[in-house]
């Protein structure tokens, strides 16, 4: 088997993909219709148009308005169900994703409305695919710390179905220090913690992401390795990366995806993983990430390997699971690996 198509058949988990990035432009405008909320494109070739992106931000400001069709749990269930059977069909076999509740609560949807239409996809393609999933709801850093405290109290009914939070949205101006108490909440309520950090943002702030706001895992993280310290210490501790190398590319994180780090934080030791993040704003899904990735550092089987082993060693499930899930994945490599 080549090496793509290696990729494609390789089972794959999936730990940075935010649902509401998954929003594709065709079901942006049926949504639109469906819910009679306008928008300022007329077709899918606009909304495409509209998608080139010079920083972060920019794109944040077309994400949180692509937002506006989720109305009721039914789209965000379509939403939902739509990924996973892309998932399905990239051999994708676990999946933990972000929703931002901020992102809804703020335009007047009950916090239930998001949270009842993703778990009712996700509990279903557990049944009828065989993907298992956790979910992970994120702070929004742009807003308050005590926004981000009405979120979690507003969760804390429904922690059987969340699995953890996140903080994402704008990381200039906003570190982590700002999200200390309501992180140390959310663990002592029994979440697991993660952060993006060191994706726009500094070395410093992956340190503080990983000291102040304890979290099991970095998201993003590319600025590691511009402190060396930092990188030994993550090393040692293989606190995973979930890194996303076409979101990099599209939102001018690295201007060229051989500049792309991923190789390097394989080399430092790094438990390093590939995602795909809002894949329908960044052209690609995890295989297309993967491909992408793989084509231009010319990485090797074995590197690819790497990556997708660290994605389940990496991932949330519980020991029994994750031992199963490896031991299917180095059963794939040792008979397709030759
Ligand atoms: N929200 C959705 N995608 C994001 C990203 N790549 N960084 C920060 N916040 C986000
Ligand atoms: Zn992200």
């Amino acid at each position: 088997m080549d090496i793509t198509g290696f990729i494609a058949n390789m089972p794959k988990a999936e730990l940075h993909l935010h649902i509401e990035g998954t929003l594709e432009p065709d079901m942006m405008i049926s949504l639109a219709e469906r819910n009679n909320v306008s928008l300022p494109y007329a077709s899918v070739e606009d909304v495409h148009a509209a998608y080139n992106f010079t920083s972060l931000q920019d794109f944040l400001d077309l994400y949180y308005q692509g937002m506006e069709v989720l109305q009721t749990p039914f789209d965000f269930y379509d939403l939902t169900n739509a990924y996973l059977t892309r998932c399905f069909a990239q051999n994708v076999t676990h999946v933990e994703i972000f929703f931002d509740p901020q992102g809804h609560t703020s335009r007047g949807l009950a916090f239930e409305s998001a949270l009842d239409g993703i778990t009712s996809a996700l509990d279903e393609a557990e049944r009828a695919l065989g993907i298992s999933s956790k979910l992970i709801m994120c702070f929004l850093r742009h807003l308050s710390e005590e926004d981000a405290f009405e979120t979690l109290e507003a969760a804390l009914p429904h922690k059987d179905r969340i699995f953890g939070v996140g903080l994402d949205s704008s990381e200039k101006d906003h570190p982590p220090p700002k999200f200390m108490r309501v992180f140390k909440a959310a663990r002592e309520a029994g979440f697991i913690a993660v952060a993006h950090a060191g994706e726009e943002g500094s070395a410093a702030n992956v340190a503080d992401a990983v000291d102040l706001l304890e979290i099991s895992r970095i998201d993003h993280g590319n600025a590691v390795l511009d402190d060396s310290a930092l990188t030994d210490r993550l090393s040692a501790a293989q606190i995973p990366l979930t890194m996303c190398p076409l979101s990099n590319l599209r939102l001018r994180v690295v201007d060229d995806l051989a500049q792309h780090p991923v190789r390097l934080t394989l080399q430092a030791g790094l438990l390093a993983t590939i995602n795909s993040d809002d894949p329908a704003y960044f052209g690609g899904y995890i295989s297309e990430n993967f491909l992408a990735v793989q084509q231009a550092l010319n990485l090797s089987l074995e590197e690819i390997c790497q990556l997708g082993r660290n994605a389940y060693l990496g991932s949330f499930m519980d020991d029994d699971q994750k031992a199963i899930a490896l031991a299917n994945f180095d059963a794939f490599a040792a008979e397709n690996a030759a």
